[in-house]
């Protein structure tokens, strides 16, 4: 009978499954920004996938340090998560809320992401892999950032024009008025938007 694996084999085996990731991933980024109407969004995307290929380099550094070969293994979870943020994009939505689906399905990623890498740095760091333990963190900490970035874009406007967008009828109508004398400004003051 086989032995059974270590946590070092599931280790190693997280980290292809990370690599593969990071790989699909610069794709995913790359249509993520060009889907972006917001420039700063198309910017954070841009650079979390500059941040992304670094990542991947820094993968391979951590391979060396195990003396293991550079491997990546289909990683399933982030396909899936890449697949319905494909679909989001093949929506009919006006721009705005296209920007705050997209903000989502990257978020996503970036969670999914940071419980793979959070993980990593802890087993890493339990089998004394210190050298490797320092480099994922260094992608941990990049992924924090990242989603944090869209956090605040997505709360410095975009949610909230996506919002007033999807509420137009309610914009005009203050609190307390009646609901259908407000219908016409709201529909011209609509045509006026942008
Ligand atoms: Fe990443």
């Amino acid at each position: 009978m086989a032995e059974a694996g270590t946590l070092h084999d599931a280790f190693i085996d997280e980290l292809r499954d990370a690599y593969d990731a990071e790989k699909q991933l610069t794709k995913a980024l790359a249509k993520l920004a060009k889907a972006s109407t917001n420039p700063k969004l198309r910017q954070a995307f841009e650079s979390h996938l500059e941040e992304t290929q670094g990542q991947i380099e820094r993968l391979e550094q951590v391979f060396e340090s195990l003396d293991e070969k550079v491997r990546g293994k289909h990683c399933e979870g982030i396909a899936g998560i890449i697949e319905e943020g494909k679909s989001i994009m093949e929506e009919d939505f006006d721009e705005t809320t296209m920007d705050a689906c997209l903000i989502a399905a990257g978020q996503r990623a970036e969670h999914y992401e940071m419980a793979a890498y959070g993980t990593l740095v802890a087993w890493a760091q339990a089998m004394g892999h210190t050298e490797a333990a320092k480099l994922l963190q260094q992608t941990l900490d990049q992924e924090k950032a990242a989603d944090k970035k869209l956090s605040g874009l997505a709360e410095s406007g975009i949610n909230q024009s996506a919002a007033d967008a999807a509420h137009a009828d309610e914009e005009q109508d203050p609190v307390g008025a009646g609901a259908r004398s407000g219908r016409k400004t709201a529909s011209s003051a609509r045509t006026g938007r942008r």
